[in-house]
């Protein structure tokens, strides 16, 4: 993908079936894996994945003004949203990301006093009740098997009228991670999509073998903000943007199935809560 894993051209996956594998197993650390780590800084320092191109600007459309803002960004990874957070005036960021290296490249970035990276896995991070006015996190939640509890965990964590903006793999992309079919010449003839309700653990092969992802359908993921008591103010299926699409032929594969699910919800200011933010 893509930094978003989404699939280069090239890239060859391994045909990812369903795995019955213990979805309560430790979260993976995939990003520590030197290969996989010098793979990923690579395909984000070149600008050829699809984050630019497509995945934060479709984010950055469903933030709320930063300014004065106290920010969580689960699954930070180099810090980019952080340092982009902070430079609109947000107060205060929180990365949370259980990689290592992945934490020692974003302190290299940059450090500021109102940044604070946790070196902690986003299942194992339980943020103070009513501490946040924005979770934000791009392209890790599909490597979180428990969905419900983090999003309960992201409810109690943000106050009222708090925002919840997140992007993942499309479940198109997540089912049945086989990469596009090709004709003989090795012209995408399509991308396959199946077993599309058999929700859970996948492996696939993005750098390396092996990387654990969880699939879940649009139902679940949308049923799942609602579940915990969000309003859903935005679902997105974001194309690249026009520039984009002009200098990079290759794009245009990425306007034949979404790449990305981008959902915005907000945690509802009740009669309780006094006034919201
Ligand atoms: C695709 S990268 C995205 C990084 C960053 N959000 C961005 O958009 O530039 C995914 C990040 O999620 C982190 N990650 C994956 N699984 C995680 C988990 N269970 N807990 C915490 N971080 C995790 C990885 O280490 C990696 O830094």
């Amino acid at each position: 993908m893509k930094d978003a894993n989404v699939f280069t051209k090239n890239d060859k996956h391994s045909s990812d079936h369903p795995s019955s594998a213990d979805e309560s197993a430790a979260p993976q650390n995939i990003y520590d894996n030197p290969t996989f780590f010098a793979g990923y800084q690579a395909l984000r320092q070149n600008d050829t994945g699809l984050n630019g191109a497509l995945e934060q600007p479709a984010l950055h459309r469903f933030l709320p003004k930063l300014a004065g803002l106290q920010v969580l960004d689960l699954g930070c990874g180099f810090g980019d949203f952080a340092r982009f957070a902070r430079e609109q005036g947000a107060t205060a960021v929180t990365g949370v990301d259980i990689s290592s290296r992945m934490l020692e490249a974003a302190k290299a970035l940059g450090s500021d006093g109102a940044i604070r990276y946790l070196n902690c896995s986003i299942e194992a991070h339980v943020p103070e009740e009513q501490s946040c006015d924005l979770v934000v996190s791009s392209l890790a939640l599909h490597y979180v098997a428990d969905y419900a509890s983090l999003v309960g965990r992201v409810y109690r964590a943000l106050k009222p009228g708090g925002r919840f903006v997140f992007s993942v793999e499309h479940p198109m992309c997540t089912a049945a991670p086989t990469a596009w079919v090709l004709d003989a010449y090795g012209r995408r003839l399509h991308w396959p999509v199946d077993q599309y309700r058999q929700e859970g653990r996948r492996e696939t092969r993005w750098f390396v073998e092996g990387v654990v992802k969880y699939h879940r359908s649009i139902e679940s993921y949308v049923n799942g903000l609602l579940a915990a008591g969000f309003q859903l103010e935005h679902l997105g299926e974001p194309a690249p943007i026009a520039h984009a699409l002009a200098a990079r032929s290759e794009l245009q594969d990425e306007c034949r199935r979404p790449p990305f699910l981008l959902l915005a919800a907000a945690r509802p200011v009740t009669e309780r809560d006094g006034p919201g933010p």
